[in-house]
């Protein structure tokens, strides 16, 4: 089976491969996890919280490949994983097939680069090739850096989920909903 990859050239001239994920990658995988999570009090875990086995990581790029309703992509640079994202169908009920959630992380070394953007786009173009109608999300309100780069894909903003996040320290954090639409709506 041949799996989906693309080249791209990002402004500093680096090369950047994105491509689907194969089990040959779940150890490099979870490394930038665990770094990601690290470098970021804007997604869902604590440091050192990542805990998937290699067979665990294996097992979620093997159910990927085989899942025609989510796309999970690596990003790739001088063979270092470096970025991923995923987006997928809410649900498998007929009444939710015209929505997705998706996420995306990349590492601290290569934020600026475009990459996030590449990643992103590459997730709406999936979704609009599934005949998905709206790509949701929820950021951190702090998480300026993403909301920025969701609000340059025409994302807005529909609601605040109050103390989304506990952290260990005991603080919270807050967020958004956003939610991207590209089809006309039809009420009933
Ligand atoms: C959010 C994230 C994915 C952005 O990735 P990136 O590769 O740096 O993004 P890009 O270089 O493509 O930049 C995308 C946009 O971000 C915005 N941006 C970049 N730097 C910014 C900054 N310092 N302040 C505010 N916005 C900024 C801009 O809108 C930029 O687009 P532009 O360059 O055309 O103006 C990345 O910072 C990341 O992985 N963060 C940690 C994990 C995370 O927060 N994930 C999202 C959870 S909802």
């Amino acid at each position: 089976m041949e799996l989906y990859r693309k080249d791209y050239i990002l402004k500093d001239g680096q090369k950047l491969t994105v491509r689907i994920p194969e089990v040959g990658d779940a150890k490099e995988l979870i490394n930038q996890m665990q770094v990601v999570d690290k470098e970021t009090k804007f997604l869902a875990r604590e440091p050192g919280e990542f805990d998937f086995t290699l067979e665990q990581e294996s097992e979620f790029i093997r159910n990927n490949m085989n899942d025609e309703n989510s796309h999970f992509l690596l990003g790739e640079i001088n063979d270092r994983i470096i970025a991923n994202c995923s987006v997928g169908l809410i649900q498998n009920k007929k009444r939710y097939l015209h929505r997705a959630g998706m996420g995306i992380a990349v590492l601290k070394d290569y934020w600026n680069k475009g990459i996030g953007k590449i990643m992103m786009q590459e997730c709406i173009n999936w979704c609009k090739e599934k005949g998905v109608e709206q790509l949701e999300l929820e950021v951190v309100t702090q998480n300026s850096r993403a909301i920025s780069m969701y609000r340059s894909f025409g994302f807005e903003i529909y609601g605040t989920k109050k103390h989304a996040l506990k952290y260990e320290n005991g603080t919270y954090a807050d967020e958004y909903f956003m939610c991207l639409f590209w089809t006309d709506i039809k009420t009933e």
